[in-house]
């Protein structure tokens, strides 16, 4: 866990062709590039990045982030894996994929860096801060995570090691005053967060098999739910150096097997994950005789049914509103909800103004945009929906204006460039509504809106 993050940038050099997403892609000195071929031959769409840092000590697979010069971190969508060199991010082999555009959130952070700058894990993510201990030591000034009960010592493990679904819907959720960096070791989790399940019998409950798996694996073992919280991840593993010991004798006393093959060759055995290609890991449901089916790797689009809760509790019908809504099947009371449930949150009233745009109440769509703006006057989102508003209302500078302030936010977001494009277009601008509409396709070269607005005007 040392090397969970790699602060340097020296990566092989190397160059790749993604068929699916007809994109070229190269890696050159610390940098990486992406361009297409138009109909002559001559490349097109060039985005070319530089390589920050890496997430991943490569035992399995190295995922590297761009850091932009305002500080926003970006996942860049060629990884490298142990098991087979260059290849797509995970998520990112289809043809729409996220490309140069997927922002990394703190959360990320949160598992693979001791803090929001990217560094390797340290100390006191298990042990509480050093300090005070470092200047005086005593043993009530430090976590000895050996004197905690079985249920806190796993939870300093499963702060990083259990999520319950690395997509489709929120897996869990902090609860309200909480932020990302809050968790303290020695507390309980589920009073930092709560933890969904999808309720449709192919959850992390059923036989969901995902890279960060080892958490709720194990909390469904026999081993584990049949040992009176005599079983945590330090059974077996060394919490310094990570390595697994044979551990099972412990507590099965006369073992069946001869000492020359490892129990868990045959009790965990490794297969592959279902979020993440190219890689393999153990499968830490220890069962009496293993069976399961390779991934086939569907079911990771957005669910779109009911949660339930896995670990912890409340929070629930926040994760089932907002997954409503991430699911594309909001009604105008889900949004109302999503607010309610947290007032306040410039996401919610974001959601909740574009909504009521939608459905045509504009007066109210307008105060709660307003609202979200004032608390968060760089979402994009929310300036976009405004210059929309204002543009449709004839107020083209206005719509311009916030536009504009959307394009300093973040330049590389291709609506604010199709807006412009088109608020260029009303204005009489056609070179500018072409530029604007060139640089939206640039950035994500898959955008059928951005291609259609370019050869209309053409
Ligand atoms: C702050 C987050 C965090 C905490 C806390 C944490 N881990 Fe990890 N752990 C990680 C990450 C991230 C990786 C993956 C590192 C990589 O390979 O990139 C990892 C990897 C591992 C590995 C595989 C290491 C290897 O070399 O293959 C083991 C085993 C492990 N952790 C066990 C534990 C145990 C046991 C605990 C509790 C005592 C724990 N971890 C606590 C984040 C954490
Ligand atoms: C809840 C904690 C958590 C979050 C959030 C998280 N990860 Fe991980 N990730 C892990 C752990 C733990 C592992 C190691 C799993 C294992 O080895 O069994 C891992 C594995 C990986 C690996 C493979 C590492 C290797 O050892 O080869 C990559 C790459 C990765 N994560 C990238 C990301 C990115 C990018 C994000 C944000 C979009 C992210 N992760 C969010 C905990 C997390
Ligand atoms: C991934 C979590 C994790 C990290 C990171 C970690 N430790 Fe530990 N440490 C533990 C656990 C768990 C134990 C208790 C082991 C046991 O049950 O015997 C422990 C035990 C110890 C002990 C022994 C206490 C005793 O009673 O024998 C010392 C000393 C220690 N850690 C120092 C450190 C130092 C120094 C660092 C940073 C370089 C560090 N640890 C990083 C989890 C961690
Ligand atoms: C902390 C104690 C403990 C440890 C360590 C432990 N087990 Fe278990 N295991 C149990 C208990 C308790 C049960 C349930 C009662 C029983 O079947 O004996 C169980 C059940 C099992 C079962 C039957 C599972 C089923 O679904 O019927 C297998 C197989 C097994 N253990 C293998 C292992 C292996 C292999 C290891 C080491 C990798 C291991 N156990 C480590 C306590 C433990
Ligand atoms: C019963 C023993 C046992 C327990 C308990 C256990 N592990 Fe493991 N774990 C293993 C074995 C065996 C391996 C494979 C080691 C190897 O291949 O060198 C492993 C590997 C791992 C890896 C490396 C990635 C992979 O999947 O191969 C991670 C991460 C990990 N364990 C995390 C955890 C965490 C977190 C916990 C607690 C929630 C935990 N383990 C509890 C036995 C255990
Ligand atoms: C070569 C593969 C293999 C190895 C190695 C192995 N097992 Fe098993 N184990 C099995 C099989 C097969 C079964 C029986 C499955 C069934 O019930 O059909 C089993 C059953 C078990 C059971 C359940 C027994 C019962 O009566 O309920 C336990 C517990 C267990 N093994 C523990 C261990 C331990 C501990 C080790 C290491 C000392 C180990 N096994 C090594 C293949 C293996």
């Amino acid at each position: 866990m040392g090397r969970s993050v790699s602060v340097s940038n020296s990566v092989p050099d190397a160059t790749f062709y993604h068929k699916r997403s007809n994109r070229y892609y190269s890696v050159r000195a610390g940098r990486m590039r992406r361009h297409q071929n138009d109909a002559q031959g001559r490349e097109v769409n060039v985005v070319e990045k530089t390589i920050d840092f890496g997430i991943g000590s490569g035992n399995h697979a190295v995922t590297y982030i761009h850091r932009s010069a305002d500080g926003r971190l970006t996942e860049l969508p060629v990884s490298f894996y142990a098991l087979y060199g260059w290849a797509m991010s995970p998520g990112y082999d289809k043809p729409d994929h996220l490309d140069f555009r997927r922002e990394v959130d703190p959360a990320c952070l949160f598992c693979h860096s001791d803090s929001g700058e990217p560094s390797p894990i340290g100390c006191g993510r298990c042990h509480g801060d050093g300090a005070a201990h470092a200047s005086k030591p005593t043993r009530g000034n430090i976590v000895n995570p050996k004197r905690l009960p079985a249920s806190r010592q796993l939870d300093i493990c499963l702060q990083c090691h259990l999520e319950t679904a690395s997509s489709g819907f929120p897996d869990s959720l902090r609860h309200a005053g909480r932020d990302v960096w809050s968790f303290r070791p020695g507390e309980a989790l589920t009073s930092y967060k709560a933890y969904f399940d999808r309720d449709d019998g192919t959850g992390a409950g059923n036989d969901r098999f995902e890279v960060n798996h080892a958490g709720y694996r194990l909390m469904q073992s026999r081993c584990f739910t049949e040992s009176a919280g005599r079983m945590t991840c330090t059974t077996c593993h060394d919490p310094h150096t990570a390595k697994a010991r044979n551990a099972c004798a412990s507590c099965h006393a006369s073992p069946h097997a001869n000492e020359a093959t490892p129990c868990a060759a045959c009790h965990m055995p490794k297969r592959a994950a279902e979020d993440a290609i190219h890689v393999r890991m153990t499968d830490h449901k220890i069962v009496r005789a293993p069976k399961f089916e390779e991934p086939n790797r569907k079911g990771h689009d957005l669910f779109s049914g009911r949660l339930k809760l896995f670990y912890g509790s409340g929070l629930l019908e926040l994760a089932q509103v907002r997954q409503t809504i991430d699911s594309g099947r909001g009604s105008e009371e889900s949004y109302r909800r999503w607010v309610d449930l947290e007032p306040g949150s410039v996401p919610a009233l974001a959601a909740l103004g574009e909504a009521l745009m939608r459905f045509g109440k504009r007066t109210e769509a307008v105060r709660l945009l307003e609202k979200a703006r004032a608390a968060g006057p760089r979402n994009v989102a929310v300036l976009n929906a405004l210059a929309i508003h204002h543009a449709t209302e004839g107020r083209l500078p206005k719509a311009m204006e916030l536009l504009e302030q959307a394009r300093a936010a973040k330049p590389d977001h291709p609506l604010t460039w199709i807006n412009l494009g088109v608020t260029h277009e009303a204005m009489g601008s056609a070179d500018k509504a072409r530029s604007a509409y060139l640089e939206a396709v640039r950035l994500q070269p898959d955008s059928s809106e951005a291609r259609r607005r370019l050869a209309a005007l053409q």
